[in-house]
């Protein structure tokens, strides 16, 4: 299967030091993918890649149809504004000589009940919790039918019940678009990535069903989940020999 971005050996550097080393990745159609690792270790910078915002020649793109979540800051969330207008705001672009049709307008309302949040539809922004203003950002990613979506933290402004729902919705959408996500809660991942990447400068890919909680009932830090990782690579090294 062709992959729909394709990055082979990528380096880059905003000023003289490397933020990205050697990276090489495929996202697949329909693929969940994580990306997890430290503040600076350069998640963002990768994903600007990818939607082409920092060009690079080491990416190889098979689709220009890839919508953006940006970093969910709470800052715009008095912005009076709809969810439904925001929706349609995705396809501003084209639309913006033209005014948005009836049809549009339905579609828009379409992508709003599929991601839960149609009875909002007509509220303000400012009305909603952190969740469902997140809901209508992920319907605003949808209206353009993307291949693709890109989600950068989306849910760092959530409480720890709409993060899991929200997971379970990227999880649910990803049966027809492909989700790749950032995010720093890699406890709430576990049954909903199918992979995840590790980012501190180098990227290191792991097959999420090869990864365990180590305990269900706690929290999972970071380090724990690597150290699980590293254990799970040195007992398939084991079974290899
Ligand atoms: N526009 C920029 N100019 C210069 N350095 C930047 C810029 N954006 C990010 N950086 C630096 O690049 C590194 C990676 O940043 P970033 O991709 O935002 O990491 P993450 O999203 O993983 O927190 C950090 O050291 C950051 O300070
Ligand atoms: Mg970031």
């Amino acid at each position: 299967m062709t992959p729909l971005i394709s990055i082979k050996n990528l380096n880059f550097s905003y000023e003289k030091d490397l933020v990205l080393e050697n990276i090489s990745l495929d996202i697949y159609e329909k693929e969940f993918l994580a990306i997890i690792g430290p503040n600076g270790g350069g998640k963002t910078t990768l994903l600007k890649i990818i939607l082409g915002l920092i060009k690079s020649k080491d990416v190889q793109k098979n689709t220009y149809k890839i919508s953006y979540v940006p970093q969910d800051t709470n800052e715009h969330k008095d912005f009076p504004i709809t969810p439904l207008e925001l929706t349609l705001t995705g396809l501003a672009n084209a639309k913006k000589y033209f005014g948005f049709c009836k049809n549009d307008k339905k579609r828009a309302l379409e992508k709003l009940e599929l991601v839960g949040a149609s009875v909002f539809a007509h509220k303000r922004l400012s009305e909603l919790s952190g969740g469902m203003r997140q809901r209508a950002m992920i319907a605003r990613a949808l209206i353009r039918e993307p291949k693709l979506i890109l989600l950068d933290e989306p849910t760092s402004s959530i409480d720890a019940i709409g993060q899991q729902q929200i997971f379970e919705l990227l999880h649910k959408l990803s049966l027809d678009v492909g989700i790749t996500l950032v995010s720093h809660n890699t406890n709430a991942l576990f049954g909903y990535a199918q992979k995840i990447a590790h980012i501190n400068k180098t990227l290191t890919l792991h097959d999420a069903q090869n990864v365990k909680p180590l305990d269900t009932n706690s929290h999972i830090c970071e380090v724990e989940l690597l150290q699980s990782f590293i254990q799970t690579q040195n007992s398939n090294k084991m079974q290899k020999r």
